[in-house]
């Protein structure tokens, strides 16, 4: 492997915006089906991954959902996603879960949050891995939905740090869900909001306003509104950005276009995300290699992005302080900016 393919591999790494559906891998999903006596064709099972714009695959995610049929599933996917998270160094996950799809497709929710925690406490003994769970809301979905899911949150809390806002952004507005989102802050949840996504600058500015967004899934948008930018400037808004999501929704037309270097050079706070690896053929230590090549960032802007996830993660200040300690500890050691890059 090349020193600094490497180097970004065995980085300690945080990663604030990936869903736990997005990680569902045929790999994951044909053993659970066959052992429901269900035998699958793999090469069928490929064309579920298969989508050309943002709603098919939008399309694609509720199909391979649908597919999880038994809560204690949730304990199998849990800890296959966490395996591979912490085979990448990924030492603090902030996952997104839709509680609201499961809930729909008749599962008994409150089985399926024990299978997860049952998992993301085996993670952390075996692997000493973190997982913290936002629960993400569907836009497209009725407001009683996100009560409901406001409910679990508080319910299973602190595993539960926060909610979201996901799904089609072009849906319902934003200010529909203003109060439920409210009475999160008010109770001491976190929240953070796809925005900017397919959506333009006045979607970034509804997820700010009526949801308190904390920080902005996507936001690549941001740079249509210069007076948005200095808001999220001032306010210290972190935007998590997923730059091969990105590409294969077809919302930037390819990496080399992506808007993520001036987006730090207007020097707007970014992390960087792999969203949904499963759909996107991703992982989080690839998507930091990609931007290496195709921007021949140096080594150190690398490293600032990284450090930016701990940095604005939702853990306690002292959680947070012992995890940057341990990355610039690695970074020091490792001294990338020595390496071929
Ligand atoms: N749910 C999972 N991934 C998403 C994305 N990229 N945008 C909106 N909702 C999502
Ligand atoms: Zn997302």
């Amino acid at each position: 492997m090349r020193p600094l393919k490497e180097f970004l591999h065995e980085m300690p790494k945080a990663e604030l915006h990936v869903h736990l559906e997005g990680c569902i891998t045929a790999e994951i999903l044909l053993p659970l089906e066959a052992s429901r006596g269900e035998p699958a064709n793999p090469e069928a099972f490929q064309e579920l991954y298969r989508f050309k714009d943002f709603y098919g695959f939008l399309e694609a995610y509720g199909e391979v959902c649908r597919r999880i049929r038994r809560p204690e599933d949730f304990r199998t996917v849990a800890g296959m996603v966490l395996v591979s998270l912490a085979r990448q160094k990924v030492r603090y996950v902030e996952m997104l879960f839709t509680p609201a799809v499961f809930f729909r497709l008749g599962l008994d929710v409150d089985e399926v949050f024990h299978s997860i925690f049952d998992a993301a406490e085996q993670a952390r003994k075996s692997w000493d891995i973190r997982c913290s769970l936002i629960l993400d809301n569907v836009r497209q979905w009725k407001p009683s939905f996100a009560e409901k899911t406001l409910d679990w949150a508080l319910k299973f809390r602190p595993w539960v740090v926060g909610i979201g806002m996901g799904g089609d952004e072009n849906g319902r507005r934003a200010k529909e869900y203003e109060s439920i989102f409210r009475e999160a802050r008010a109770q001491g949840l976190r929240t953070v909001a796809h925005a900017g996504e397919i959506g333009g600058p006045r979607s970034i500015w509804d997820a700010l306003e009526y949801l308190s967004a904390e920080r902005i899934g996507h936001g690549v948008t941001a740079l249509e509104d210069p007076v948005l930018v200095k808001h999220l400037l001032r306010h210290r808004i972190t935007l998590d950005v997923s730059p091969t999501s990105n590409v294969r929704t077809g919302v930037v037309p390819s990496l080399a276009r992506h808007p993520l270097p001036r987006l730090l050079e207007a020097g707007l706070a970014v992390t960087i995300n792999s969203d949904d690896p499963a759909f996107f053929q991703t992982s989080l230590s690839e998507e930091y290699w990609n931007l290496s090549e195709q921007f021949h960032f140096p080594a150190e802007r690398i490293v600032q992005l990284a450090r930016q996830a701990f940095d604005s993660s939702f853990l306690a200040d002292e959680e947070k302080a012992v995890l940057l300690k341990e990355f610039d500890q690695y970074v020091q050691m490792k001294n990338p900016g020595s390496k071929d890059s």
